[in-house]
């Protein structure tokens, strides 16, 4: 048996112990747990992992699973910008598109910090100049709404921020529209001045249909009212395929660069965030980039026993494959930051829901557990109660702000107040034998998550921590965590429907599937 599945078989052997005891029983016989299991990481992030469910031997356990995977290693690797996505043979560095001017980030040996801070100033002058009227549009007015056009990593980040941080009297507007389904362009634009309206289109390979149609049908409403040369005035676009933009119609100078070391869900601190800096201002974009490094700079240097997104991703993976639960529950008690569970959803199971190791071989244990949440207190009235008296234990991630500066000022006391009885309560029960449908059996996990406030540094903080956890678990499972290949066959396939639809030649299909393409042809 090799080092990393004698340490997979203690990880087990560990989490079968801690089974038999309840997670509450564990502050008695562990007085330092609370001490060992709390971590303050970076820009005041605090996180909480003493109600997971494991005793000082399971933590042991978990932690030298890590050092068995040879997680230090890997890190030291990842931000070397050596090649860490082996099937598409590339670096992963979106670490270097937040680091501080003046770093030295290579990819592959080749300097990257020079063009990476060249970038940013063009999105900085691009920004500021359109919020200070200096850019207008065609008709000379300023531009009031920006409609941002992308999915996926090109979309999740963005939108996220834009929630989190957006001011209530926000000068510029943003709107953002992901799906192909028309229903998402035609809300998107509604009720817009083209005249005062900046399209931008974000796709790492300009290749991607559904941003590309929206880009077209964007496009074609801006040149009604403006003509063809007008809406290109009103047009940028970012990507890492230059040409593809260019051929798309956008002006050389509003196009820009990423690069393919940049993975798409971890895009968001390239120019794919580049909306963001225009609706939120360079200073709030820089504070989040600001952010998101100190926790770079915290997992490079954090000893893993105190490193929050090593913890992190060992809790998870305690649970995943310690106790075998495949789903897990995210639910921020902030409700500017409701949109994290649908920005984890494509961060953790894109990166790590995969079946094979990084040399092809079928994984023999379980990857990426499903992730589903909504905003606190909303989702204590929907799923809340298959959480605490379900047949399956969920564990879940709680993130909450101390301090909220909007609404009613009691609102925060009770938003907070629900948080934290949440995770007690999910611990710790409450007996009714009388009552079975009254009983709480609790034991269940939860995680804790807290910033001061919900910031443009706190919030860069939180998501750089969450892409370092799932770092973590792809090099703990052996996997790729920077390729995306499962998405491919639906894409392609889709291609071929499309076309019969339209009428083309219809291709042999199994029986349900050629029933319905007859059905929808008419
Ligand atoms: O769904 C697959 C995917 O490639 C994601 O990884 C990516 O974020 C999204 O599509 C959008 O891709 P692009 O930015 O190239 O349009």
């Amino acid at each position: 048996m090799t080092d990393r599945e004698a340490a997979w078989a203690r990880l087990r052997e560990a989490a079968g112990e801690d089974r038999g005891r309840r997670i509450a029983a564990l502050f008695e016989a562990e007085p330092d747990r609370l001490a060992r299991l709390t971590v303050e990481a970076a820009v005041g992030v605090f996180l909480d992992l003493s109600k997971q469910p494991w005793s000082r031997a399971g933590v042991d356990a978990a932690l030298a699973l890590a050092s068995a995977a040879d997680i230090e290693g890997r890190r030291a690797r990842l931000f070397a910008g050596e090649m860490v996505n082996l099937t598409e043979r590339r670096p992963a560095l979106h670490m270097a598109l937040r680091a501080p001017d003046g770093a030295d980030y290579k990819a592959l040996g080749l300097a990257v910090s020079g063009e990476v801070e060249a970038t940013r100033r063009q999105m900085r002058d691009f920004a500021e100049g359109i919020r200070a009227g200096r850019i207008v549009g065609a008709t000379g007015r300023p531009f009031r709404s920006l409609v941002h056009i992308g999915i996926g990593g090109s979309d999740l980040g963005p939108k996220l921020v834009w929630e989190a941080l957006k001011p209530l009297d926000a000068p510029i507007e943003l709107r953002f529209a992901a799906n192909v389904d028309g229903a998402e362009i035609a809300a998107a634009l509604a009720g817009l001045d083209p005249a005062q309206t900046l399209v931008i289109v974000v796709s790492k390979t300009f290749t991607t249909e559904e941003t590309l149609a929206n880009g077209r049908a964007a496009r074609a409403w801006l040149a009604a009212a403006l003509g063809e040369d007008g809406a290109n005035g009103h047009l940028a676009a970012v990507s890492a395929n230059i040409e593809g933009a260019n051929a798309f119609g956008v002006a050389a100078d509003r196009v820009f660069a990423f690069w393919d070391w940049v993975g798409g869900r971890y895009s968001l601190w390239s120019a794919v965030g580049l909306s963001c800096a225009v609706g939120l201002g360079w200073d709030a974009f820089a504070a989040l980039l600001g952010g998101a490094a100190a926790m770079d700079e915290h997992f490079r240097t954090a000893p893993l026993e105190r490193n929050a997104p090593a913890l992190l991703a060992l809790a998870h993976v305690f649970n995943r494959n310690g106790l075998g639960r495949p789903i897990r529950a995210v639910v921020p008690y902030a409700r500017r930051l409701a949109l994290l569970p649908a920005f984890l959803q494509q961060l953790e199971m894109e990166s790590n829901g995969k079946r094979v190791t990084e040399d092809g071989a079928l994984l023999t244990r379980g990857s990426a557990a499903a992730v589903f949440g909504d905003a606190g207190t909303t989702g204590q009235h929907a799923f809340f109660q298959l959480l605490h008296q379900g047949t399956d234990v969920i564990p879940v991630d709680i993130i909450a702000a101390a301090h909220g500066d909007e609404g009613p000022p009691d609102h925060q006391a009770r938003l907070l107040a629900n948080a934290v009885a949440q995770s007690e309560a999910l611990m710790v029960g409450r007996a009714n034998a009388a009552e079975p449908h009254r009983n709480f059996p609790g034991d269940r996990p939860t995680s804790f998550l807290l910033v001061d406030r919900v910031t443009p540094a706190s919030l860069g903080a939180v998501i750089a921590l969450y892409e370092h956890k799932v770092f973590v678990e792809g090099v703990l499972w052996g996997i790729d965590s920077f390729d995306q290949w499962g998405v491919e066959l639906g894409k392609t396939l889709a291609r071929d429907v499309l076309a019969e639809l339209q009428g083309g030649e219809v291709k042999p299909h199994d029986p349900s599937t050629a029933a319905l393409i007859a059905r929808l042809r008419g």
